[in-house]
């Protein structure tokens, strides 16, 4: 069950109430109408990625540009450039790499969402004095957020780069180990405090009146990777961060209807089924990260992609899949049958492969694009990563709420 903004929708408390009702079937209770929160529609956005966690893999020039180059993650491009110099060189980056247009061009193509990923070290308090984290972020958190909530979108928001890192070798964490630390108390800790603030910050401050999600933590180790880890997290960390968003919240005075939805990685991704110490599960949803390109059950050709996509993956219920993107296996991409680049014939099946997947995971909450920008990955803008660029070259339609009509699934 998902709740929308009613900003998204233009209308005032009364009207909405009144329109929820009318689309409702009559056998069906009527949800609570919020402030924050309205039942109607799935989910399509996009993700903010690079902006607040740059990965140097999507923004190369962007990254060479701030002074990063030949560095992986933020952390080793802040040792590098000194604290006072990256501090100003991602400043750079914060004020450029998404503008109000952009925020008005998401909301153009139909879609509804963004989810943005933050590392916790935008809460700076948090970092301790021998880490590298770039410092002053939040006013730009601040300022993207109020252009979401000023143009309607709904918005998740991902604690994306946890204490310590969360998974190994990943330059989202913000900094690539191949031991992730964040399995300790003292980590953990740092996370909860992450959360509890920014259930504050939601809550009170006006700039974020449309963020109606809070990702506790994305995509953690995997079982397979180390299950120490991962059953550890899963027993420690998860009901807790439950614990601590509620508790805030209850000391907030916060009505049930305008609580967050808390969302954790689904159990699909490998971590282990997040409910399983969950004791209260009122307003839960779950992430779900589906890229074809890492499936080998997807094949090596057009047919057997679009059959995978339609056949092989059906969202759990109240799943969002968080990230997803166009881009098929490296062996295959650059292929005279796959290549986007002097390939015009091409193009049409990437639409086809998009809208098969968005009706695919239309059948649950809905969709959140990775990335809506990039710059500069495999020595060109691959639009198969980008929205931005992918509606601009025509593979994407133009209007994402009629995406799923399309679906050849
Ligand atoms: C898993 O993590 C634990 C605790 O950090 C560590 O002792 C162990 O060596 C790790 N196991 C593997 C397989 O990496
Ligand atoms: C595509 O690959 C599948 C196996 O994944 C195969 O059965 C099929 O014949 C292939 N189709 C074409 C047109 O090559
Ligand atoms: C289509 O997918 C099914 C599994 O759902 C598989 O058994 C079949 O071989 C696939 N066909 C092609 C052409 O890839």
């Amino acid at each position: 069950m998902l709740y929308y903004s009613l900003a998204a929708l233009g209308l005032t408390l009364a009207t909405a109430s009144t329109a929820i009702a009318s689309t409702l079937p009559i056998t069906e209770v009527a949800p609570p109408v919020s402030r924050r929160w309205l039942r109607d529609d799935k989910v399509r956005g996009v993700n903010l990625g690079s902006l607040f966690i740059v990965e140097e893999w999507l923004a190369k020039d962007e990254w060479a540009s701030m002074g990063c180059k030949g560095v992986y993650d933020e952390w080793s491009c802040v040792k590098k450039l000194g604290q006072e110099a990256a501090d100003a060189a991602f400043e750079k980056h914060w004020k450029s790499w998404v503008s109000k247009s952009d925020i008005d061009e998401i909301v153009s193509y139909g879609l509804n969402t963004i989810r943005i990923p933050v590392g916790f070290w935008i809460k700076e308090d948090l970092v301790y004095s021998d880490e590298y984290y770039p410092r002053g972020g939040l006013k730009y958190l601040d300022r993207v957020v109020g252009w979401a909530s000023d143009a309607g979108l709904y918005v998740i928001m991902d604690l994306h780069g946890g204490p310590g890192s969360q998974a190994p070798n990943e330059e989202f964490t913000g900094r690539s180990t191949a031991v992730p630390g964040f399995f300790t108390d003292a980590n953990y800790e740092r996370a909860l405090k992450f959360l509890e603030w920014m259930t504050e910050r939601i809550h009170t401050n006006n700039a974020y009146r449309t963020v109606g999600m809070l990702e506790i933590i994305n995509e953690p180790i995997k079982r397979r990777v180390n299950a120490t880890n991962a059953d550890d997290m899963q027993k420690r960390f998860y009901p807790a961060a439950w614990d601590r968003i509620r508790n805030r919240e209850k000391k907030l005075g916060i009505a049930k209807k305008d609580l967050l939805h808390i969302q954790y990685m689904g159990s699909n991704w490998g971590s282990g089924h997040p409910e399983k110490y969950l004791t209260d599960t009122t307003f839960l949803y779950f992430d779900d990260h589906v890229y074809w390109k890492f499936d080998t059950r997807s094949g090596k050709n057009k047919t057997s992609y679009i059959n995978a996509t339609c056949s092989l993956y059906r969202p759990e219920a109240d799943v969002i899949v968080g990230e997803f993107s166009l881009s098929v296996a490296s062996a295959l991409q650059n292929t005279p049958e796959f290549a986007i680049q002097g390939h015009p014939e091409n193009k049409a099946w990437y639409t086809d492969y998009f809208a098969a997947q968005v009706s695919i995971y239309e059948r649950s909450g809905g969709w959140v694009f990775w990335n809506w920008k990039c710059n500069w990955i495999n020595q060109f803008n691959d639009w198969r990563w980008c929205y931005q660029t992918a509606v601009r070259a025509g593979a994407i339609p133009k209007d994402a709420s009629k995406v799923a009509s399309l679906s050849p699934c």
